[in-house]
């Protein structure tokens, strides 16, 4: 079967319709195999952006079980999804020091969870899960659902951000449990590979893919009026404007934005974003920040918003700044569909976005110096930012197109079940 059709049997079989056939649990042939993909939390993360359209896509064979609730459920059930919110606050709010201090007490609720995904799982043909601690939930249970498990891999598996524990946990489940791995980057393949001992080339990469149609549309519900743009979303008309998208986490290093602005006189910040995963203290910091480095009134916290496209094409400039390896990095991808000129941290998967004075600017993660000359170079020369951006936009539209992911992913869960 090709990838379009594979695709269409995907779709629902009528806008809207959201629950699974009563004979869905029973795979009995060939046929388009039914999913139930198991995400850990109700927030929108990329991962969360990543799943949304793939379960779109499945919604006729397909269910969505989050481990917390949270805006992603809604935003699912706007999709025509059926979801349902298997959550045990025990287990949501379990987190490294937790695991450490309180692993005894929080065991019964973790295994009152693996349970009921496993009684879920099995009513499917093929178990997918979308985020760590979905994965090592589904894989667990596995001996109970007897389903194939397929993780698509978000991270980049490292001590930066995992403890010791749940690495070495992560290693022998993908290695011996997980039936098959799909990785959002090579970046995040090869952290893995290393991690669990996994030959790179059998974890084959699958980059997200946006959807370019929402950028077009906004070019023309504003008749590309950049000021008019701006009025609306209550930016500065005539400043110049570096945006960051993306939530407010030490790692995506808004401070080193901030720090590149206090050495940038007349230029304004937009931060776009806000802490999703409980890190209100950096999100705080930064305000404080700000104010110590003069900065206040040339920086905008927009807080989270749901029109990313406009607030991006309102930009004269995006800035990515992650200080840790960025396993993929949509809002980089989203940057150049926006058309605007992309200076992002040379790290990760972003190298495999991002070639450096051809389709955009790659300074170090971490170099505030770097980022100011590359906004000045810009700013010196708008035919060299001009044809950054445009070669941006066409890479991007090329390399991640949104039926392209979706066609390889879904013959990536067919596959799974064979
Ligand atoms: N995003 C959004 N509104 C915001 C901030 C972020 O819709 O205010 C979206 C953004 O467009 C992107 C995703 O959140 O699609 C973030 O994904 P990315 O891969 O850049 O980073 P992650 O948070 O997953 O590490
Ligand atoms: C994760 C990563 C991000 C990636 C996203 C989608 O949240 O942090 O870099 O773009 O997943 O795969």
């Amino acid at each position: 079967m090709n990838a379009p059709d594979l695709i269409r049997r995907f779709q629902p079989a009528k806008a809207g319709a959201a629950a699974l056939p009563a004979e869905a649990g029973v795979y009995d042939g060939p046929r388009t195999p039914t999913v139930l993909f198991l995400d850990q939390t109700g927030q929108m993360g990329g991962a969360e952006f990543a799943l949304l359209p793939l379960a779109e896509a499945c919604t006729a064979r397909g269910e969505v079980v989050l481990l917390a609730d949270g805006p992603f459920r809604a935003r699912l059930e706007e999709h025509g999804v059926y979801v349902k919110v298997l959550s045990d606050a025990r287990v949501s709010n379990l987190d490294r020091e937790a695991v450490r201090l309180n692993l005894l007490s929080a065991v019964p609720g973790i295994l009152r969870q693996i349970r009921a995904i496993a009684r879920e799982a099995r009513r499917f043909d093929v178990l997918f899960v979308n985020t760590q601690k979905a994965m090592v939930l589904g894989a667990l249970g596995k001996p109970l659902h007897r389903r194939p498990v397929i993780w698509f891999l978000h991270d980049i598996m490292s001590r930066a951000h995992f403890g010791r524990v749940q690495l070495l946990v992560v290693k022998w489940l993908a290695r011996y449990v997980v039936d098959q791995v799909v990785a959002n980057s090579r970046a995040s393949a090869e952290a893995l590979s290393a991690l669990a001992g996994i030959p790179a080339e059998r974890i084959p990469v699958i980059p997200n893919g946006i959807d370019a149609a929402a950028f077009h549309k906004v070019d023309a519900d504003t008749a590309d009026d950049r000021a008019a743009l701006r009025r609306r979303l209550g930016l500065p008309e005539d400043a110049y404007l570096a945006g960051l998208f993306g939530r407010l986490a030490p790692w995506k290093g808004q401070h080193i934005a901030l720090q590149a602005l206090a050495k940038l006189p007349d230029v304004h910040l937009v931060l776009v974003g806000a802490p999703l995963f409980g890190e209100h203290a950096y999100a705080d910091g930064l305000r404080l920040q700000a104010e110590e480095l003069g900065v206040t009134g040339r920086v905008h916290f927009a807080g989270f918003r749901d029109d990313m496209p406009a607030w991006m094409k309102a930009m004269d400039v995006i800035l990515h700044t992650s200080i840790d390896p960025e396993p993929l990095g949509r809002v980089v991808i989203e940057g150049m569909l926006a058309g605007r000129p992309v200076i992002a941290a040379a790290a990760g998967g972003v190298l495999e976005i991002v070639q450096d004075g051809h389709n955009g600017l790659l300074t170090q993660p971490g170099d505030v110096d770097g980022i100011v000359d590359a906004i000045d170079a810009l700013r010196l020369r708008p035919d060299v930012a001009r044809r950054l951006a445009r070669q941006g936009t066409i890479d991007a539209q090329r390399d991640f197109s949104l039926e392209t992911y979706l066609s390889r992913m879904t013959q990536a869960i067919a596959r799974a079940v064979r």
